[in-house]
C-alpha cells in the first residue's frame, strides 16, 4: 500500500522577506477599486429646515478615513444599500478631520431614505470627487461669496475653511438668499457671524414675511450697497440655475475679473469620476472638470447661465 507522507501539523508559517506584503495604505485601498463605497457611520443628524438635514458621517475603516482628504467644492457619492447612490457636496471644512458633513434636501428615493436613517446607521461613501474652488489662489485676496437656497451647502465648506484660516484672507463678504425665513439654513451660525467684524454678512429673503425684519429681495439687491475692491476680489457662486447669470452680471459690473468668478454646478451624474459620460456637456465632464468652473469654462456649458 502506498504510504502517504505526513507532515507534522504546525501553526507556524515561515515567511521569507520577499513573500511579506505590507498592508495597503488607505490611498491604495481607495485606488484599488474607485467604485467601491466605503462604509461610513452617521454620527450626528441635525434638521436644518423642513426639507434639509445636516448629516455628519465618519468612515469606519481607519486607513481609508485617514486617506480621505477633500477640498471645498468637492462632492461624494453617498449610497444606501438596496436603494441607490447620489452625488452630494461636502459641506464641512477640510480642517474638520475624521468626519464629513453633508447637507441633504429630501428630493426623491435616495435622499428620502437617507432622511429616514438614524444616528449609528451605515451608508456607503466614495470620493471625494471633482474640481474644487481655488482656495489657495484666493488667499491674500478679498472673497465675495453668493449663495441661493441649497447652494449654501458647497459654499459652506469654503466659508468654514476661510474661517479656519481667516488671517490668510482679506475682506470676506457672504451674501445668502432664501425664499422664506424658514428656508434659511445654518441660520444660527450665520447670525452669530454677522456680529463679527471680520465677516460682512448679507442675509436676505425673497419676499416680505411677518417673521422677518432683515433684508428683502434677491441676492442681487445686495450689490447696490456692496463695496468691492475689484482688482483684489474673487467671487464664488452657488444656487439655483436662474441665479448665475444675474449674479455674474453684478460681479462684472463691480469690475471683478471673469477669470476670478467661480461657480459650482449640479448636473445628473452616475460615476462621479469622468468614466460614464453621464454628466458630459460638450467636451466637459461636470463631475471631473467641475462641479466648480470659472466664468469662461461655465460659459460653454449649455444651460448654465
Ligand atoms: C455635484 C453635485 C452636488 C450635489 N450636492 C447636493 C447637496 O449638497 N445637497 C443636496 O441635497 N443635493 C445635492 N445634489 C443633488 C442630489 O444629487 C439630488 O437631489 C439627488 O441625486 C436626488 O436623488 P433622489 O434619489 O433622492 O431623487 P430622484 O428621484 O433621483 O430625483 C428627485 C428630483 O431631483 C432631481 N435630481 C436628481 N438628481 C439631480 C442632480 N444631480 N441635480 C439636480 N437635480 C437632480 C430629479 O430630476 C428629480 O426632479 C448634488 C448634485 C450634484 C451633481
Ligand atoms: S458622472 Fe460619469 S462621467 Fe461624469
Amino acid at each position: 500500500m502506498e504510504s502517504r507522507k505526513r507532515t507534522a501539523p504546525t501553526t507556524l508559517s515561515v515567511m521569507t522577506e520577499q513573500s511579506f506584503t505590507p498592508p495597503l495604505t488607505g490611498e491604495e485601498m481607495m485606488a484599488a477599486n474607485p467604485y467601491r463605497p466605503w462604509s461610513a457611520r452617521i454620527t450626528s443628524i441635525t434638521p436644518l429646515t423642513e426639507k434639509e438635514t445636516l448629516f455628519e458621517m465618519r468612515i469606519i475603516d481607519d486607513r481609508v478615513r485617514e486617506a480621505f482628504h477633500h477640498h471645498p467644492g468637492q462632492f461624494v457619492c453617498v449610497s444606501i444599500f438596496g436603494v441607490g447612490e447620489v452625488p452630494i457636496s461636502i459641506s464641512s471644512s477640510p480642517s474638520k478631520s475624521g468626519f464629513i458633513e453633508i447637507c441633504v434636501r429630501r428630493a426623491g428615493e435616495v435622499t428620502t431614505a437617507l432622511h429616514n436613517m438614524q444616528c449609528g446607521d451605515i451608508v456607503g461613501l466614495r470620493g471625494p470627487y471633482g474640481t474644487p474652488f481655488p482656495f489657495e489662489e484666493m488667499k491674500g485676496h478679498d472673497v465675495l461669496l453668493v449663495a441661493g437656497g441649497l447652494g449654501i451647502a458647497p459654499l459652506r465648506s469654503l466659508i468654514n475653511n476661510i474661517h479656519d484660516q481667516r488671517s490668510e484672507f482679506e475682506k470676506v463678504t457672504i451674501v445668502y438668499g432664501a425664499k422664506t425665513p424658514g428656508e434659511i439654513m445654518f441660520r444660527q451660525q450665520f447670525e452669530q457671524w454677522s456680529h463679527r467684524p471680520d465677516f460682512d454678512f448679507y442675509l436676505t429673503i425673497d419676499k416680505p414675511h411677518p417673521d422677518w425684519t432683515g433684508h428683502v429681495g434677491m441676492v442681487t439687491e445686495a450689490f447696490k450697497t456692496l463695496e468691492v475692491d475689484a482688482d483684489n476680489t474673487y467671487g464664488a457662486i452657488c444656487g439655483p440655475p436662474v441665479m448665475y447669470r444675474f449674479v455674474v452680471e453684478e460681479m462684472a459690473k463691480k469690475g471683478i475679473s471673469y477669470d476670478r468668478i467661480f461657480m459650482s454646478f449640479e448636473r445628473h451624474m452616475k460615476c462621479g469620476m469622468g468614466r460614464c459620460g453621464h454628466c458630459q456637456i460638450g467636451h466637459q465632464y461636470v463631475c471631473l472638470d467641475g462641479p466648480v468652473f470659472n466664468y469662461w469654462e461655465a460659459k460653454n456649458i449649455q444651460g448654465s447661465m
